[in-house]
């Protein structure tokens, strides 16, 4: 697939999927929007790619959505408006159900959209100095698509204060809410992204795709109704092939089969 909106890098068991409109600050419009959810689509049935990281080429990481592309939808029906709504929708889920980690690096910028690509990403790890911002409400909108991933993270105390004033907020402000998980100096950040993904490259890799999906499914509700689910989850994990090899490398003092 020949790719506009991004560029694509693959190094061994990570693949990296970088933004790539630098001039409007990796604003999204509707093919950036359809290439980053075929390209995560295609990147589920590739088993030698076992880590996504998700950056943005040029001074920002991402500008939300592309406002000019947004405006011009006051002259699409309201099904057109629909289904672009539920493009944008699909894209967030598919970062946030993908069964491969997801890191997201992000420097100079996420705001609106985003922050939610941000959000609905696993491990975001930020230089300090980037800016964030649920802008949304400033530009007369609401942030309503990434709401589900961002009150995921940070909660409802900090979404009404952050939705409700548009503000921007600095790394180290999107760290203490809960919205990314390190601000780091700009220059130490590609080697934190590196040592993020060498973490997750420990992991079993049907044991990663696993343990985000007992997240999804585990997350806000109440432990009577989960666990007949987490029950079956060990009851079936445990004697995986994986679950065998893992626990047996341990017992054996050895590395097992998928670590580097
Ligand atoms: N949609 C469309 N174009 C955008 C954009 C967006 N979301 N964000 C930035 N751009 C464009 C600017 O219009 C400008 O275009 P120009 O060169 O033709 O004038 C270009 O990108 C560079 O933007 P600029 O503001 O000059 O760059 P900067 O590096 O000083 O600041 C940002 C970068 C991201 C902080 C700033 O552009 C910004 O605040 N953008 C608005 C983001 C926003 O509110 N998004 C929410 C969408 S819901």
């Amino acid at each position: 697939m020949r790719l506009e909106r991004l560029e694509v890098e693959f190094q061994g068991p990570v693949a990296r999927v970088w933004l790539n409109r630098p001039d409007v600050r990796n604003a999204f419009d509707g093919l950036m929007v359809t290439e980053l959810r075929k390209v995560l689509f295609d990147l589920r049935t590739v088993d030698a790619v076992r880590v996504v990281v998700l950056g943005g080429r040029g001074p920002a990481f991402c500008a939300g959505a592309d406002l000019e592309w947004m405006q011009a939808m006051a002259g699409f029906t309201r099904e057109e408006n629909l289904r672009e709504a539920q493009a944008l929708a699909d894209l967030f889920f598919t970062v946030y159900e993908s069964p491969k980690p997801i890191v997201a690096r992000v420097h100079g910028a996420a705001l609106g959209g985003g922050c939610g690509l941000v959000a609905a990403s696993d491990i975001p790890v930020a230089a300090l100095g980037t800016h964030f911002g649920f802008t949304e409400v400033r530009l007369g909108i609401v942030p309503a698509l990434i709401s589900p991933y961002v009150i995921g993270k940070i909660g409802e105390s900090a979404a009404r204060e952050l939705f409700l004033t548009g503000e921007r907020f600095e790394a180290v402000r999107a760290v203490e809410v809960g919205l990314i998980r390190a601000a780091v100096p700009e220059e130490d950040l590609d080697a934190v992204v590196d040592r993020r993904v060498a973490e997750l490259l420990k992991a079993g890799p049907r044991a990663v795709s696993e343990a985000k999906a007992l997240i999804r499914e585990v997350g806000w509700r109440r432990v009577e109704d989960v666990q007949r689910y987490t029950v079956e989850r060990i009851a079936e994990l445990r004697i995986s092939t994986e679950g065998q090899e893992g626990m047996r490398a341990f017992l054996e003092k050895r590395k097992p089969y998928w670590e580097p």
